[in-house]
Protein backbone atom coordinates (compact mmCIF):
# COMPACT_ATOMS: atom_id res chain seq x y z
CA UNK A 1 0.00 0.00 0.00
CA UNK A 2 1.11 3.21 -1.06
CA UNK A 3 2.13 5.74 2.09
CA UNK A 4 1.08 9.23 0.55
CA UNK A 5 3.22 11.11 2.88
CA UNK A 6 6.11 9.18 2.10
CA UNK A 7 5.26 9.59 -1.72
CA UNK A 8 5.22 13.12 -1.99
CA UNK A 9 8.11 13.53 0.08
CA UNK A 10 9.98 11.49 -2.73
CA UNK A 11 8.29 13.02 -5.51
CA UNK A 12 9.58 16.30 -3.62
CA UNK A 13 13.07 14.94 -3.64
CA UNK A 14 12.71 13.91 -6.91
CA UNK A 15 11.49 17.70 -8.37
CA UNK A 16 14.78 18.93 -6.67
CA UNK A 17 17.00 16.33 -8.39
CA UNK A 18 15.40 17.32 -11.51
CA UNK A 19 15.69 20.91 -10.67
CA UNK A 20 19.59 20.25 -10.50
CA UNK A 21 19.27 18.09 -14.06
CA UNK A 22 17.54 20.42 -15.93
CA UNK A 23 19.83 23.45 -14.39
CA UNK A 24 23.15 21.84 -15.55
CA UNK A 25 23.30 23.45 -19.30
CA UNK A 26 22.53 26.59 -17.70
CA UNK A 27 25.39 26.42 -15.13
CA UNK A 28 28.06 25.54 -17.60
CA UNK A 29 26.59 28.32 -19.88
CA UNK A 30 27.11 30.98 -16.72
CA UNK A 31 30.82 29.82 -15.97
CA UNK A 32 31.65 29.42 -19.96
CA UNK A 33 29.91 32.85 -20.66
CA UNK A 34 31.72 34.41 -17.24
CA UNK A 35 28.40 35.51 -16.08
CA UNK A 36 29.28 34.13 -12.48
CA UNK A 37 32.21 35.87 -12.70
CA UNK A 38 30.76 39.29 -13.43
CA UNK A 39 28.12 39.00 -10.57
CA UNK A 40 30.81 38.28 -8.12
CA UNK A 41 33.38 41.08 -9.54
CA UNK A 42 30.47 43.98 -9.86
CA UNK A 43 27.90 42.97 -7.21
CA UNK A 44 23.84 42.85 -7.90
CA UNK A 45 22.68 43.71 -11.26
CA UNK A 46 19.50 43.65 -13.02
CA UNK A 47 18.99 41.77 -16.19
CA UNK A 48 19.98 44.30 -18.34
CA UNK A 49 23.17 45.84 -16.32
CA UNK A 50 24.02 42.08 -16.37
CA UNK A 51 23.20 41.74 -20.69
CA UNK A 52 25.74 44.80 -20.68
CA UNK A 53 28.41 43.58 -18.47
CA UNK A 54 28.82 40.07 -20.52
CA UNK A 55 28.03 40.90 -24.09
CA UNK A 56 24.76 38.89 -23.72
CA UNK A 57 21.25 39.27 -25.11
CA UNK A 58 18.90 40.85 -22.16
CA UNK A 59 16.10 37.57 -22.46
CA UNK A 60 18.62 35.21 -22.76
CA UNK A 61 20.16 36.77 -19.18
CA UNK A 62 16.46 37.36 -17.90
CA UNK A 63 15.37 33.95 -18.36
CA UNK A 64 18.87 32.15 -16.99
CA UNK A 65 18.72 35.01 -13.83
CA UNK A 66 15.67 33.62 -12.80
CA UNK A 67 16.19 30.20 -13.36
CA UNK A 68 19.60 30.75 -10.79
CA UNK A 69 17.29 32.85 -8.54
CA UNK A 70 14.76 29.53 -8.03
CA UNK A 71 17.71 27.72 -7.58
CA UNK A 72 18.90 29.62 -3.91
CA UNK A 73 22.10 30.02 -6.40
CA UNK A 74 21.22 33.89 -6.96
CA UNK A 75 19.58 36.27 -4.23
CA UNK A 76 16.36 38.27 -5.93
CA UNK A 77 15.37 41.36 -4.65
CA UNK A 78 11.80 42.42 -6.03
CA UNK A 79 11.95 46.35 -5.10
CA UNK A 80 14.66 47.08 -7.30
CA UNK A 81 15.01 44.06 -9.95
CA UNK A 82 18.25 43.17 -9.07
CA UNK A 83 20.06 39.89 -8.34
CA UNK A 84 23.22 38.87 -6.20
CA UNK A 85 25.81 35.98 -6.12
CA UNK A 86 25.89 35.98 -2.38
CA UNK A 87 29.76 35.55 -1.49
CA UNK A 88 29.45 31.72 -0.25
CA UNK A 89 27.64 31.29 -3.58
CA UNK A 90 30.83 32.61 -5.26
CA UNK A 91 33.08 30.50 -3.58
CA UNK A 92 30.96 27.40 -5.47
CA UNK A 93 30.62 29.24 -8.47
CA UNK A 94 32.78 32.22 -9.19
CA UNK A 95 36.46 31.48 -7.88
CA UNK A 96 38.47 28.72 -8.98
CA UNK A 97 41.59 28.94 -6.18
CA UNK A 98 38.37 28.60 -3.48
CA UNK A 99 38.67 25.01 -1.72
CA UNK A 100 34.66 24.42 -2.63
CA UNK A 101 34.55 25.29 -6.65
CA UNK A 102 32.98 22.94 -8.15
CA UNK A 103 32.31 24.42 -11.49
CA UNK A 104 34.69 21.13 -12.35
CA UNK A 105 31.98 18.51 -10.84
CA UNK A 106 29.50 20.19 -13.65
CA UNK A 107 31.48 20.24 -16.46
CA UNK A 108 32.18 16.32 -15.42
CA UNK A 109 28.46 15.72 -15.05
CA UNK A 110 28.22 17.07 -18.71
CA UNK A 111 30.57 14.77 -20.16
CA UNK A 112 29.00 12.12 -18.40
CA UNK A 113 25.89 12.67 -20.23
CA UNK A 114 27.46 12.41 -23.58
CA UNK A 115 29.39 9.58 -22.20
CA UNK A 116 26.12 7.34 -22.16
CA UNK A 117 26.08 6.77 -25.74
CA UNK A 118 29.60 4.86 -25.18
CA UNK A 119 29.12 3.37 -21.49
CA UNK A 120 24.98 2.42 -22.11
CA UNK A 121 26.47 -0.56 -24.37
CA UNK A 122 28.79 -1.71 -22.39
CA UNK A 123 26.71 -2.41 -19.92
CA UNK A 124 25.77 -5.41 -22.23
CA UNK A 125 29.14 -6.57 -22.84
CA UNK A 126 30.67 -6.07 -20.11
CA UNK A 127 33.52 -3.87 -21.93
CA UNK A 128 34.99 -0.83 -21.21
CA UNK A 129 35.56 2.26 -22.55
CA UNK A 130 39.03 3.22 -22.50
CA UNK A 131 40.11 6.38 -21.02
CA UNK A 132 41.13 8.26 -24.15
CA UNK A 133 37.44 7.04 -25.76
CA UNK A 134 35.49 9.21 -23.30
CA UNK A 135 33.65 12.51 -24.48
CA UNK A 136 34.73 15.57 -25.29
CA UNK A 137 37.43 16.96 -22.55
CA UNK A 138 36.76 14.51 -19.87
CA UNK A 139 40.50 15.17 -19.12
CA UNK A 140 39.94 18.97 -18.72
CA UNK A 141 36.94 18.75 -16.79
CA UNK A 142 38.61 15.95 -14.26
CA UNK A 143 41.78 18.32 -13.93
CA UNK A 144 39.50 21.45 -12.98
CA UNK A 145 37.75 19.46 -10.27
CA UNK A 146 40.67 17.77 -8.58
CA UNK A 147 42.56 21.59 -8.66
CA UNK A 148 41.20 23.22 -6.10
CA UNK A 149 42.04 20.95 -3.50
CA UNK A 150 45.29 20.33 -4.06
CA UNK A 151 45.50 23.82 -4.22
CA UNK A 152 44.05 24.55 -1.08
CA UNK A 153 45.36 20.80 0.92
CA UNK A 154 48.29 19.30 -0.60
CA UNK A 155 51.31 20.86 0.35
CA UNK A 156 49.43 22.57 3.58
CA UNK A 157 48.11 19.43 4.90
CA UNK A 158 48.51 16.45 2.81
CA UNK A 159 52.14 16.09 2.80
CA UNK A 160 52.93 17.27 6.35
CA UNK A 161 50.71 14.31 7.53
CA UNK A 162 53.43 11.91 6.03
CA UNK A 163 56.33 10.62 7.59
CA UNK A 164 59.53 12.81 7.01
CA UNK A 165 58.05 13.29 3.49
CA UNK A 166 58.10 17.59 3.43
CA UNK A 167 61.65 17.35 5.13
CA UNK A 168 63.01 14.99 2.12
CA UNK A 169 61.54 17.40 -0.35
CA UNK A 170 62.83 20.46 0.75
CA UNK A 171 66.53 19.14 0.87
CA UNK A 172 65.72 17.38 -2.48
CA UNK A 173 64.29 14.26 -3.68
CA UNK A 174 63.26 12.46 -6.22
CA UNK A 175 59.49 11.99 -6.63
CA UNK A 176 56.55 10.57 -9.66
CA UNK A 177 53.84 11.64 -9.93
CA UNK A 178 51.59 8.45 -12.05
CA UNK A 179 48.51 9.23 -13.58
CA UNK A 180 49.02 12.41 -13.25
CA UNK A 181 46.54 14.17 -15.75
CA UNK A 182 46.80 17.40 -16.64
CA UNK A 183 49.89 17.95 -13.89
CA UNK A 184 48.07 20.30 -11.30
CA UNK A 185 49.45 17.95 -8.09
CA UNK A 186 52.72 18.15 -9.93
CA UNK A 187 52.89 21.72 -10.87
CA UNK A 188 51.71 22.51 -7.15
CA UNK A 189 54.67 20.60 -5.22
CA UNK A 190 57.20 21.58 -7.35
CA UNK A 191 56.22 25.02 -7.20
CA UNK A 192 56.69 24.15 -3.24
CA UNK A 193 59.38 22.26 -3.37
CA UNK A 194 62.27 24.00 -5.93
CA UNK A 195 65.06 21.30 -4.43
CA UNK A 196 63.17 18.24 -5.58
CA UNK A 197 62.59 17.15 -9.17
CA UNK A 198 58.71 15.64 -10.25
CA UNK A 199 58.07 13.70 -13.12
CA UNK A 200 54.71 13.00 -14.02
CA UNK A 201 53.48 9.95 -15.94
CA UNK A 202 49.95 9.35 -17.48
CA UNK A 203 49.16 6.50 -20.16
CA UNK A 204 47.75 9.55 -21.74
CA UNK A 205 49.42 10.93 -24.35
CA UNK A 206 47.41 14.33 -24.60
CA UNK A 207 47.32 14.69 -21.04
CA UNK A 208 50.82 14.43 -20.77
CA UNK A 209 51.09 17.74 -23.92
CA UNK A 210 48.94 19.41 -21.87
CA UNK A 211 51.10 18.70 -18.46
CA UNK A 212 53.91 19.91 -20.04
CA UNK A 213 52.09 23.05 -21.25
CA UNK A 214 50.75 23.84 -17.77
CA UNK A 215 54.04 23.66 -16.50
CA UNK A 216 55.77 26.12 -18.88
CA UNK A 217 52.93 28.99 -17.58
CA UNK A 218 53.16 27.92 -14.10
CA UNK A 219 56.99 28.28 -14.14
CA UNK A 220 57.99 24.67 -12.73
CA UNK A 221 59.61 23.50 -16.28
CA UNK A 222 63.05 23.54 -14.94
CA UNK A 223 61.98 21.11 -12.16
CA UNK A 224 59.26 19.31 -13.83
CA UNK A 225 58.88 16.82 -16.67
CA UNK A 226 56.22 14.55 -18.45
CA UNK A 227 56.03 11.34 -19.68
CA UNK A 228 53.83 8.73 -21.23
CA UNK A 229 54.08 5.61 -19.23
CA UNK A 230 51.74 3.47 -17.50
CA UNK A 231 51.68 2.66 -14.22
CA UNK A 232 53.53 -0.58 -14.20
CA UNK A 233 56.22 0.81 -16.31
CA UNK A 234 57.56 4.25 -15.51
CA UNK A 235 61.09 4.60 -14.92
CA UNK A 236 63.31 4.40 -11.76
CA UNK A 237 64.79 2.50 -8.70
CA UNK A 238 65.18 5.02 -6.35
CA UNK A 239 62.63 7.31 -5.57
CA UNK A 240 62.08 8.92 -2.31
CA UNK A 241 58.62 9.36 -3.02
CA UNK A 242 55.60 8.19 -6.01
CA UNK A 243 52.52 9.62 -5.22
CA UNK A 244 49.18 8.65 -7.20
CA UNK A 245 45.86 11.31 -7.04
CA UNK A 246 42.56 9.43 -7.79
CA UNK A 247 43.68 7.24 -10.14
CA UNK A 248 45.07 3.79 -8.64
CA UNK A 249 40.61 3.12 -8.69
CA UNK A 250 41.23 4.18 -12.36
CA UNK A 251 43.59 1.21 -13.09
CA UNK A 252 43.23 -2.35 -14.87
CA UNK A 253 45.72 -3.76 -12.40
CA UNK A 254 46.19 -1.92 -9.20
CA UNK A 255 47.96 -4.83 -7.94
CA UNK A 256 50.55 -4.47 -10.34
CA UNK A 257 50.85 -0.63 -10.14
CA UNK A 258 51.70 -1.08 -6.60
CA UNK A 259 53.95 -4.01 -6.95
CA UNK A 260 55.89 -1.69 -9.74
CA UNK A 261 55.50 1.18 -7.25
CA UNK A 262 57.25 -1.27 -4.31
CA UNK A 263 60.60 -1.67 -6.75
CA UNK A 264 60.61 1.75 -7.94
CA UNK A 265 60.92 3.42 -4.19
CA UNK A 266 64.51 3.58 -2.21
CA UNK A 267 64.21 1.24 0.83
CA UNK A 268 62.84 4.07 3.11
CA UNK A 269 60.42 5.75 0.36
CA UNK A 270 57.02 6.69 0.55
CA UNK A 271 53.63 5.94 -1.67
CA UNK A 272 51.39 8.75 -0.96
CA UNK A 273 47.92 7.48 -2.07
CA UNK A 274 45.13 9.76 -2.82
CA UNK A 275 41.61 7.91 -3.50
CA UNK A 276 38.13 9.29 -2.65
CA UNK A 277 36.68 9.29 0.68
CA UNK A 278 34.70 6.08 1.03
CA UNK A 279 33.57 3.20 3.84
CA UNK A 280 34.48 -0.09 3.34
CA UNK A 281 30.66 -1.07 3.25
CA UNK A 282 28.07 0.24 0.38
CA UNK A 283 25.95 0.48 3.77
CA UNK A 284 28.28 3.20 4.67
CA UNK A 285 28.75 4.94 1.43
CA UNK A 286 24.71 5.88 1.12
CA UNK A 287 25.27 9.48 1.51
CA UNK A 288 25.96 12.44 -1.13
CA UNK A 289 29.73 12.03 -1.24
CA UNK A 290 28.89 8.45 -2.27
CA UNK A 291 26.18 9.18 -4.63
CA UNK A 292 28.29 11.58 -6.96
CA UNK A 293 31.19 9.00 -6.45
CA UNK A 294 29.02 6.19 -7.70
CA UNK A 295 28.03 7.49 -10.36
CA UNK A 296 31.32 8.69 -11.74
CA UNK A 297 32.54 5.61 -11.02
CA UNK A 298 29.86 3.69 -13.44
CA UNK A 299 30.34 6.15 -16.13
CA UNK A 300 34.23 6.83 -16.17
CA UNK A 301 36.16 5.08 -13.28
CA UNK A 302 34.58 1.49 -13.88
CA UNK A 303 34.60 1.63 -17.80
CA UNK A 304 38.58 3.29 -17.86
CA UNK A 305 39.51 -0.47 -15.56
CA UNK A 306 37.49 -2.71 -17.49
CA UNK A 307 39.22 -1.12 -20.59
CA UNK A 308 43.01 -2.29 -19.38
CA UNK A 309 44.43 -5.56 -19.13
CA UNK A 310 43.56 -7.02 -15.82
CA UNK A 311 39.78 -4.76 -15.45
CA UNK A 312 40.20 -5.11 -11.54
CA UNK A 313 37.50 -2.15 -11.29
CA UNK A 314 38.06 -1.46 -7.96
CA UNK A 315 35.46 1.13 -8.01
CA UNK A 316 35.66 5.03 -6.54
CA UNK A 317 34.48 3.69 -3.40
CA UNK A 318 36.47 0.84 -2.67
CA UNK A 319 37.58 1.87 0.85
CA UNK A 320 40.42 1.43 3.15
CA UNK A 321 40.23 -2.20 3.43
CA UNK A 322 40.24 -3.08 -0.01
CA UNK A 323 43.17 -0.51 -0.86
CA UNK A 324 45.39 -1.59 1.75
CA UNK A 325 44.81 -5.06 1.18
CA UNK A 326 45.92 -4.43 -2.59
CA UNK A 327 48.72 -2.06 -1.73
CA UNK A 328 49.43 -4.83 1.29
CA UNK A 329 49.59 -7.59 -1.38
CA UNK A 330 52.14 -5.34 -3.41
CA UNK A 331 54.85 -5.78 -0.25
CA UNK A 332 54.33 -2.91 1.61
CA UNK A 333 54.75 -3.35 5.18
CA UNK A 334 52.83 -0.60 6.51
CA UNK A 335 49.64 1.71 4.72
CA UNK A 336 47.80 3.74 6.80
CA UNK A 337 45.04 6.82 6.72
CA UNK A 338 47.65 9.62 7.14
CA UNK A 339 44.35 12.12 6.59
CA UNK A 340 40.91 12.68 5.41
CA UNK A 341 38.79 15.43 4.33
CA UNK A 342 34.89 14.93 3.38
CA UNK A 343 36.11 14.14 -0.65
CA UNK A 344 39.16 11.99 0.14
CA UNK A 345 41.52 9.87 2.00
CA UNK A 346 45.32 10.19 2.02
CA UNK A 347 46.84 7.05 2.01
CA UNK A 348 50.56 6.58 3.09
CA UNK A 349 52.25 3.41 2.28
CA UNK A 350 55.69 2.02 3.26
C1 LIG B 1 40.70 10.53 -12.53
S1 LIG B 1 42.13 10.90 -13.47
C2 LIG B 1 43.14 11.76 -12.28
C3 LIG B 1 44.16 12.62 -12.94
C4 LIG B 1 45.07 13.41 -12.00
N1 LIG B 1 45.87 12.54 -11.15
C5 LIG B 1 44.27 14.37 -11.16
O1 LIG B 1 44.16 14.13 -9.96
O2 LIG B 1 43.74 15.35 -11.70
C6 LIG B 1 42.93 9.32 -13.61
C7 LIG B 1 44.21 9.38 -14.40
O3 LIG B 1 44.82 8.09 -14.39
C8 LIG B 1 45.39 7.84 -15.66
N2 LIG B 1 45.53 6.38 -15.80
C9 LIG B 1 44.53 5.46 -15.73
N3 LIG B 1 45.05 4.22 -15.87
C10 LIG B 1 46.39 4.36 -16.00
C11 LIG B 1 47.46 3.44 -16.17
N4 LIG B 1 47.25 2.12 -16.19
N5 LIG B 1 48.72 3.94 -16.27
C12 LIG B 1 48.95 5.28 -16.22
N6 LIG B 1 47.96 6.19 -16.09
C13 LIG B 1 46.70 5.73 -15.97
C14 LIG B 1 44.41 8.49 -16.63
O4 LIG B 1 44.98 8.76 -17.89
C15 LIG B 1 44.02 9.75 -15.87
O5 LIG B 1 44.86 10.83 -16.19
Amino acid sequence: MVDETRLNEFVGKVLSDLGGAFSLPLVRIGERLGIYRILHEKGAMTSGELADAASIAERYAREWLSNQAASGYLDYEASTGKFALPPEQAMVLAVPDSPVYLQGAFEIAQVMLENQTKVEPAFRTGQGVSWGDQSQCLFCAVGRFFRPAYHNMLTQSWLPALDGVVEKLEKGARVADVGCGHGFSTIIMAKAFPNSMFVGYDFHPASVEQARVHAEQDGVAANTSFEVALSKEFPGNDLDLVTFFDCLHDMGDPLGAAQHVRQSLKPDGTWMIVEPMAGDRLEDNLNPVGRLSYAASTMICVPTSLAQPGGAALGAQAGFHRLSSTIKAAGFGQVRKATETPFNMILEAR
